[in-house]
């Protein structure tokens, strides 16, 4: 049994290569340099998970912007939604006025992502949009618009470049979906 030591040996199989990846950040990068014309956008990565693909999305993006930070946690117990939101580190910008545009890894229930946005909204941003690299679209709970995004994904749980299980594995370079057991290890603690 992968004891979870060997981060290779944690996944059951790859999704989504490097390359992948790559092709999916130039996309996006293209769509948002054509969007964000002229807007001087506020860009907010959502911590930990979206520091991997924040860096190179907005590599790609050929507009000035300025960058951001913001870390609001629903997850109880690493893999499982709390249902709860707790802003753990508040963004250090004032939003009034400005075009935001929040950068993501996942979208799953959607709970995360509408706090953000409507937190932003209320702060009187003129615009706020998300980008986020998968979209679990399948467990969506909340209405929340998912501005841009680079693949769906399905109900399963994924790590790998900046995704976590248990804040572990973010640093594989592709993405996967985690070997079962490693979960029930986990569960049956
Ligand atoms: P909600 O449910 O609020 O959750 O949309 C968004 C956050 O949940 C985490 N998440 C995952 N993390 N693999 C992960 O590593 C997954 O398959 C997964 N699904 C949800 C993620 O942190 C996201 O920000
Ligand atoms: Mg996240």
């Amino acid at each position: 049994m992968a004891d979870g030591d060997n981060i290779n040996d944690i996944i059951d199989h790859k999704l989504f290569t490097e390359e992948d990846i790559h092709n999916m950040c130039v996309r996006l990068g293209k769509e948002l340099t054509k969007d964000y014309a002229c807007k001087k956008p506020i860009v907010v990565g959502a911590l930990k998970g979206a520091v991997y693909f924040l860096t190179d999305l907005t590599r790609q993006m050929d507009v000035a912007h300025q960058l951001d930070f913001i870390d609001v946690s629903s997850y109880g117990d690493g893999f499982e939604s709390s249902g709860k939101i707790k802003v753990i580190t508040d963004l250090s910008a004032d939003v009034k006025d400005r075009d935001v545009l929040i950068v993501e890894d996942i979208v799953d229930t959607g709970l995360t992502m509408k706090y953000m946005k409507d937190m932003i909204h209320e702060r009187g941003a003129n615009s706020v949009k998300c980008c986020a690299l998968l979209n679990k679209e399948a467990r969506r709970s909340k209405d929340v618009t998912v501005d841009y995004y680079g693949s769906k994904v399905g109900d399963e749980f994924v790590v790998g470049y900046g995704l976590d299980f248990l804040n572990m594995y973010r640093n594989l370079q592709y993405i996967g979906v985690l070997k079962s057991e490693v979960i029930q290890k986990y569960v049956n603690k």
